[in-house]
């Protein structure tokens, strides 16, 4: 069911380091045919090698392509990374960037968060921000001030123009792959958190367009209850994202 507001709902898969070529084009041509009703905007964020096959199969469908990361770089010797440019050529039209799993096992930084932003708005990709504490910073009541530090840095030199088209993704790092969701009523209140954080540096018509997704667990089961509440505007779904019946499920909410 919509909810009375503009922003469009936004649900995207995030299959991490998951599914070969083969299981790629296998995934596709059973989904597509299953989502051509959806009401939300659908994206598949898949890995770098699955792109090109992905990018085939979604021709002309509504269902958007995504890659993992991007780096800041435009080209040059930055052995293992990809640029906007490339993604863009392969026919990538958003992109996850600072997910925690990358903060925590490959380096990336609020700073370098900031830079693959800036590279990724430049070349017209639409950037998956991610946000989101840990337990222990829940624990001890500093998930605003992590918070407020990831926001801050992320959009550090972007306008208002190129911010609004970020789509930010909350996602609390202990939900993440662990089935423990965080109750619609939390994930409400960070989003709007995470919402007012945005007001503060692009004002309330800025932040009123802004999307904000949650993360963590979310699956066929919670996605209804989630997507009612006000701040929540989409998911980034990572399991429940793997399998094509699942992930159905969720799309339609
Ligand atoms: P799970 O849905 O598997 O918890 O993963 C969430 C996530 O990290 C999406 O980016």
């Amino acid at each position: 069911m919509r909810k009375p507001f503009t922003r469009k709902p936004f649900i995207a898969g995030n299959w991490k380091m998951n599914k070969t070529v083969a299981e790629t084009k296998a995934y596709i041509a059973e989904f597509l045919p299953l989502v051509e009703d959806a009401e939300a905007d659908v994206a598949l964020c898949v890995p770098f090698t699955d792109i090109a096959v992905a990018s085939e199969a979604l021709a002309g469908s509504k269902v958007g392509l995504g890659a993992q990361n991007v780096s800041w770089a435009d080209k040059g010797a930055y052995t293992g990374e990809i640029s906007a440019e490339m993604l863009v050529e392969a026919g990538v039209k958003y992109v996850i960037i600072g997910h925690s799993e990358r903060r925590a096992m490959f380096g990336d930084t609020d700073k370098t968060v900031n830079m693959r932003t800036i590279a990724a708005l430049k070349a017209g990709l639409i950037p998956i921000l991610c946000v989101g504490e840990t337990e222990q910073q829940r624990m001890t009541n500093k998930t605003n001030a992590v918070l407020r530090k990831q926001m801050k840095a992320a959009f550090e030199n972007i306008a208002v123009e190129d911010a609004v088209k970020v789509i930010i993704a909350y996602e609390p790092i202990w939900a993440i792959g662990t089935g423990k969701t965080a109750t619609p009523e939390d994930a409400e209140e960070t989003c709007a958190f995470v919402r007012s954080l945005f007001s503060r540096v692009y004002k309330k018509v800025a932040a009123k367009k802004v999307r904000v997704l949650y993360g963590g667990s979310m699956n066929a089961a919670n996605a209804k209850d989630l997507m009612a509440k006000e701040n929540i505007d989409g998911g980034l779904i990572g399991g429940a994202s793997l399998v094509v019946g699942d992930f159905v499920k969720v799309v339609k909410y």
